[in-house]
């Protein structure tokens, strides 16, 4: 069997409005060209982000129903609490409303000022959780993983070699926790061998530093370790998941991608202490401990999204078709990151758009150009994200310049990663006819969602 099909029937559909060129591109200009300003309306397929934009199951909008909303003492929260721990395995377990608020909880516990934490790579709410508590954020991945065309199984992988460097050259009183992101983010969505974990979890143990995973993608890593490592090949999804978590002292967990649901999160840790202090945080502002700002209807989604993530043929169709997106663009000489991610497709833009400098925002024009030609909406991950200008009033820019391509979970078929391929091949092969963009508007902080931009 080569065809793999999607492993579902739709039960509910929920209409996409076709545009026209001539409409996308007045709406363009009208927004800046700058797509967070775009109404979800004016989108053909939105691929802006994979969290949240799930579609949920009959059993999980079963679940919906289900929910029990006492305020204490839920049994929404009980089957909640008694998933998770049966899948990540942790003692103490707190549902927040997303991923972020679980970060906050556990820097606000464990972080101080003048703190340092290692991870491979952070993920921007995990960076600015930490920098909120004046503790700085450092990515520690191996240098030959940074070449967006290089190929390796696991480039997710945190460097060990830079990880004891930094271990053996700082106070570790400095050093509150490691984290490890499952899969990397920021870096490509690129999976973190069990070795790899096995290995960090080695060198936390022996400096004695708890060791926590940024979760949000565990399925999905789960299973390039099934497939990409050897010795788990005929192990089952859950068994892989116990074991990688049986290596961390906690985790920090955005249900919004490998839980399937709309909003939720959740922190988990073994020691008591930490627990004890998270829940008097999340008390303030999430919520009580049984719901954290969740309603029982969405701990009970949580529950069941869980293990759906975890099926081997939703996994196989999941991989598969975000594999086959990326090859049809490399059989057209398209350069995406390689090799292929588990959540996402990475266009290089600084090769797509070579004729474009990093001053022009090349990722931010093909995002737009995208939109134009197909009403698909991306985001750029290059010098509007992660450049700006310095205290010294001098600009910085972005290492890379990609463009996200980010699959919602179970959202669309087939036929719309096709109209996808197809659109992106036409502009590539019109890309040099492109031109750049220019900033006339933009914030300090965060400026890729406000910025207004326009042609050069
Ligand atoms: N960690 C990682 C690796 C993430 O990708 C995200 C969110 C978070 C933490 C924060 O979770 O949104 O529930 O607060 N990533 C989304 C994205 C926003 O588009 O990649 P959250």
């Amino acid at each position: 069997m080569k065809t793999i099909i999607e492993p579902f029937r739709i039960k509910s559909v929920e209409p996409i409005k076709m545009n026209s060129i001539e409409d996308r591109k007045k709406i363009l200009d009208k927004s800046y060209y700058n797509l967070f300003q775009v109404r979800s309306n004016d989108v053909i397929i939105d691929l802006l982000t994979d969290s949240g934009t799930g579609a949920m199951s009959s059993d999980q909008w079963a679940g919906i129903m289900r929910g029990d909303e006492s305020y204490a003492g839920s049994n929404s929260y009980l089957f909640f609490k008694d998933t998770v721990q049966d899948i990540f395995g942790y003692k103490y377990i707190l549902p927040t409303h997303q991923g972020r608020a679980a970060e906050r909880i556990l820097f606000s516990t464990l972080c101080k000022k003048g703190d340092i934490v290692p991870s491979n790579t952070h993920f921007d709410t995990t960076r600015a959780n930490i920098l909120f508590q004046g503790a700085e954020p450092i990515d520690l991945i191996d240098d030959e993983y940074k070449n967006t065309q290089s190929i390796f199984p696991f480039k997710g992988n945190m460097s060990i070699k830079k990880l004891k460097e930094l271990l053996d050259n700082t106070e570790i009183a400095k050093v509150p926790l490691i984290m490890l992101t499952i899969t990397n983010n920021s870096g490509g969505g690129q999976p973190v061998s069990l070795q790899n974990i096995m290995d960090v979890s080695k060198l936390a143990k022996e400096y004695n530093v708890p060791l926590y995973i940024d979760a949000c993608r565990f399925a999905e890593n789960a299973y390039f370790i099934k497939k990409r490592e050897a010795e788990y090949k005929d192990w089952s999804i859950k068994e892989i998941v116990n074991k990688i978590f049986s290596y961390a002292d906690g985790c920090t967990m955005s249900a919004k991608k490998d839980a399937i649901v709309n909003i939720g999160g959740f922190l988990c840790t073994n020691n008591e202490v930490v627990a004890e202090k998270n829940k008097n945080l999340l008390i303030l502002t999430e919520g009580f401990p049984t719901y954290g700002g969740l309603a029982g209807r969405d701990l009970e989604a949580i529950g069941i999204g869980l293990n759906e993530a975890m099926d081997i043929d939703y996994l196989n169709y999941r991989i598969k078709s975000i594999e086959y997106l990326g090859n049809k663009l490399l059989e057209q000489n398209v350069p995406i990151l390689q090799p292929t991610g588990g959540h996402a497709i990475y266009i290089d833009a600084s090769l797509f758009l070579s004729h474009i400098p990093k001053e022009q925002f090349p990722g931010q024009v093909l995002a737009c150009e995208l939109y134009l030609q197909g009403g698909i909406r991306c985001s750029e991950i290059g010098s509007l994200m992660f450049g700006g200008i310095d205290e010294d009033g001098k600009e910085f820019f972005s290492n890379n310049e990609l463009v996200r391509l980010a699959m919602p979970r179970r959202t669309y078929t087939q036929s719309h990663v096709d109209y996808v391929i197809e659109i992106i091949i036409e502009v590539y092969k019109n890309r040099k006819n492109l031109s750049g963009l220019k900033i006339t508007k933009q914030s300090k902080y965060l400026r890729h969602f406000t910025a207004q931009l326009e042609k050069v």
